[in-house]
């Protein structure tokens, strides 16, 4: 199969599809992979690393799209995109179409075959392909958090691990998924007094036989939580209802109980944020003030450190682009349920229900076009 490499072009983008070490293996596996220069710049991946690794150098975009059967992406395809796509082409990439009709509309009339990472799904429901972001993500609440919380940068000018003789800081953690656990790891291992709050016990039960002893698990309600951000200094958002709004756990009131400089990190932006004061921000401009409150509520917090995001995501994507290569998209899914649950759109049709629900548009069951 030929494969395509774009480079990514949504603003501040950085991320790449497919790494050196990903062309090597399509190409041991029979595979011509055609890559945009520069696409792995922004991630730290010269073209060079990519020839070297047998892949072929294309100058445009346009090349790309016109050579390829199958396109790797990261981001879903913005509008200048739209015209350069072919029917039965396959791709492979985040797409979101809940979100955005005019993309879920350009992709049915292309007629593409449309293959989303986020709804890969496991047998037990998680999702292979978003858990790499959200762990980065998590991780990196904890460092922004960090940042924040220094004097120069509008917070109470407290360290995070404190020092000998003087007590670390209070780091609050709204949900114990992924999110929630990187975070606490990270938390944990700067020395904080971290407490993790969840609605489901079993998970609580989880995470305290696997966290270290400065983590609490308490259980989640209005109560604990408000008797809980009096006395942090940093509070991280990662709650999720699948499928919903985050609920909003940190209600604008509660700022007035909380220490000036406080920090919140609201990770669950993307969901509408689960702090009632959160709105989205952007890494150019990522914090804003409330009630001298700082808040941290940047929607794509991987986009910041590339490198680490590319590795991670294309991790997880690699083994099944490897499958969609060597057996085509249809008997790649018909053969695996996690990837056939990845297609969303197929030459025209939507056969993914969310979607179709989203926009009112006919629903075609996946079994008639495997
Ligand atoms: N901003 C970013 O760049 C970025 C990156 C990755 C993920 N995210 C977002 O972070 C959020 C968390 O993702 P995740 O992968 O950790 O999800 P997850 O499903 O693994 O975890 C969510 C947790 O929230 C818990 N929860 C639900 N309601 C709760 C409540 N009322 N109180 C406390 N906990 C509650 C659930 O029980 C679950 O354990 C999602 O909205 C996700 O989209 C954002």
């Amino acid at each position: 199969m030929i494969i395509g490499v774009p480079k990514e072009i949504k603003n501040n983008e950085n991320r790449v599809a497919l790494t050196p070490a990903g062309a090597s293996a399509l190409v041991k596996n029979g595979h011509q992979v055609y890559v945009q220069s520069t696409a792995g710049l922004g991630s730290g991946f010269a073209d060079d690393e990519y020839k070297k690794a047998g892949a072929n150098l294309l100058n445009s975009i346009e090349e790309v799209y016109a050579k390829a059967d199958m396109i790797i992406k990261v981001k879903e395809p913005i509008e200048s995109e739209y015209k350069l796509i072919k029917e039965n082409q396959l791709l492979f990439t985040y797409f979101h179409f809940a979100s955005y009709e005019p993309l879920t509309k350009a992709m049915i009339a292309c007629k593409a075959v449309c293959l989303a990472y986020e709804t890969v799904e496991k047998k037990d429901r998680s999702l292979p392909l978003l858990i790499p972001m959200s762990e980065v993500a998590g991780r990196m609440s904890i460092q922004e958090g960090a940042k924040y919380l220094e004097k120069p940068m509008g917070g109470r000018g407290i360290l995070l691990g404190g020092v000998p003789g003087v007590k670390p800081a209070n780091v609050l953690i709204l949900g114990g998924g992924i999110v929630g656990t990187q975070a606490a790891k990270m938390a944990a291992g700067m020395g904080a007094n971290v407490t993790i709050l969840d609605i489901n016990i079993s998970r609580l039960r989880e995470l305290d036989d696997i966290l270290p002893l400065n983590v609490d698990t308490v259980f989640s309600n209005e109560y604990n939580i408000r008797q809980l951000v009096a006395d942090s200094d940093l509070i991280v958002g990662a709650v999720l209802i699948p499928g919903a709004k985050a609920p909003h756990l940190v209600t604008r009131d509660m700022l007035k109980i909380m220490k000036p400089g406080t920090v919140l990190v609201d990770v669950a932006v993307d969901q509408g944020g689960c702090i009632e004061t959160c709105k989205p921000t952007t890494h150019e401009n990522p914090t804003y003030e409330i009630d001298g409150i700082i808040h941290y509520c940047v929607a794509n917090m991987p986009g910041a450190v590339p490198y680490t995001s590319t590795l991670a995501l294309t991790n997880a994507t690699l083994p099944y682009a490897i499958q969609l290569a060597n057996k085509g998209w249809k008997k790649a899914c018909q053969e695996n349920d996690e990837l056939a649950l990845g297609l969303n759109v197929v030459n025209g049709k939507v056969v993914y229900k969310g979607v179709s629900d989203a926009f009112n548009l006919p629903y075609t069951p996946l079994e008639q076009v495997l």
